[in-house]
């Protein structure tokens, strides 16, 4: 079959790889009709690149039909429509149980002390072959796959894989009072999602920040007051100002490890880019190489006694936080990757009743998978108006 493939910094290529096959009783093969391109995707072809082994093959955003199950797979049959999360997540386990899919007990990377597996990710996380590709071997098949309606377009579904519970979550972490305010950082798939889903959910005050100006343009259609800046004093004075002096109640980093504006870490990673992995894959477990300008303004911008969702990936482990400043401020800090099957009960009515978050028209691209690699540069780069694309294998 045709597949993305991680080859190094900012290359990706389509290649033919072997085709999936059932390996255990409980998988299922699933044809992928369609296939997200993810802000995550592009740490791999940059700072987490240590992390990767060419011929990867990437994606963790697929939807498509099952076109194989194992002899004890109940829950889906051939010709099922169905979105596979990106944690890879057993359903049944004690975490699992407790809504905590991310940090799921059978599929934690207990070696690499990281938590659940997750589709066409780092060595940290399992290196499981992802969803960009023609068909992508699913395991846990009775309880993994979301299982949804025919007869409205993938676009409808396909963000249930990652996008609508990623943004869901951070919306919920950041448990903005009635009649608050909420401001989120970056807008992104997952910041637009985020301010989509927070009117959605009635909170009043929406604010968000971004520099790019066709993000900004959906985002301000939709109700969404933006702050056209990434600078933190600017971004800090213009959220004070709205808010009586005193910062929001909450405030979402939809950014993550490659803000703008962190001049000092991005040498650092750009350095790190010229150091060999087997160097540089210790050395990011314990040092910090991540830009951390969207955090720190998040920081600053919270009222007092606030809370920060952080939905961003950070990929480092000694960034010095400013704790004392966090200590003092009162903030509560809650963040993760997203448990996507905890939110699929609030979401998957909504999206079958009508469009009120306008996912149908949420992708700005769609590209056959052989375009995969232009489609990569152009959303890393922010060119051609490119802010969420879906590939088509
Ligand atoms: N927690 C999860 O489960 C989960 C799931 C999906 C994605 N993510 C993470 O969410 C983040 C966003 O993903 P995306 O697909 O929207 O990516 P993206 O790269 O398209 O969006 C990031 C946006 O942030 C803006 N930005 C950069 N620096 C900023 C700053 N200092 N202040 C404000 N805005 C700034 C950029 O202009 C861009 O529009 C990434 O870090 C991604 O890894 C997390
Ligand atoms: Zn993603
Ligand atoms: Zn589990």
């Amino acid at each position: 079959m045709r597949a993305v493939t991680w080859h190094g910094r900012a290359d990706v290529r389509v290649d033919t790889v072997p085709d999936p096959t059932i390996q255990d009783p409980t998988d299922v093969v699933v044809e992928i009709t369609s296939s997200g391109i993810c802000g995550s995707d592009l740490h791999l072809i940059e700072v987490m690149a240590p992390f990767m082994t060419v011929g990867d093959v990437m994606g963790h955003e697929p939807m498509g039909v099952v076109r194989e199950v194992g002899r004890d797979v109940t829950a889906v049959k051939p010709g099922d429509r169905v979105v596979v999360p990106f944690n890879i997540s057993c359903g049944t386990c004690w975490m699992c149980s407790q809504g905590l899919q991310s940090q799921c007990e059978t599929t934690q990377n207990r070696e690499q002390g990281f938590g659940a597996s997750l589709f066409g990710y780092t060595k940290l996380y399992g290196q499981v072959p992802g969803g960009q590709a023609e068909y992508l071997r699913v395991p846990f098949g009775n309880t993994l796959p979301i299982t949804v309606p025919e007869g409205l377009p993938d676009d409808r579904f396909v963000y249930l894989s990652d996008v609508l519970p990623t943004a869901w979550q951070a919306v919920q972490y950041a448990a903005t009072p009635p009649g608050g305010t909420l401001l989120v950082l970056g807008l992104g798939p997952i910041g637009d999602m985020c301010t989509r889903i927070a009117h959605h959910l009635g909170i009043e005050r929406v604010y968000a920040s971004d520099v790019v100006p066709e993000r900004i343009a959906r985002a301000t259609a939709r109700g969404t007051d933006v702050i056209r800046s990434t600078d933190q004093d600017e971004v800090v004075g213009a959220i004070r100002d709205a808010t009586d002096g005193r910062g929001p109640d909450a405030v979402i980093d939809a950014v993550g490890m490659e803000a703008h504006g962190s001049p000092l870490a991005s040498i650092a990673q750009k350095a790190s880019a010229l150091i060999p992995d087997a160097i540089m894959a210790p050395v990011m477990k314990v040092a910090g190489v991540d830009r951390m300008a969207a955090l720190n303004t998040a920081i600053e911008a919270v009222r007092r006694g606030g809370t920060i969702s952080l939905s961003g990936v950070y990929g480092g482990a000694t960034d010095p936080m400013p704790l004392s400043r966090m200590f003092d401020k009162q903030i509560q800090l809650r963040m993760g990757q997203a448990n996507v099957w905890r939110w699929v009960p609030d979401i998957l009515p909504i999206l079958t009743e009508g469009d009120p978050l306008g996912v149908d028209d949420f992708a700005t691209h769609h590209v056959p998978l052989e375009q995969a690699p232009q489609a990569y540069a152009d959303f890393r780069e922010k060119k051609d108006g490119a802010v969420k694309v879906l590939l088509k294998p």
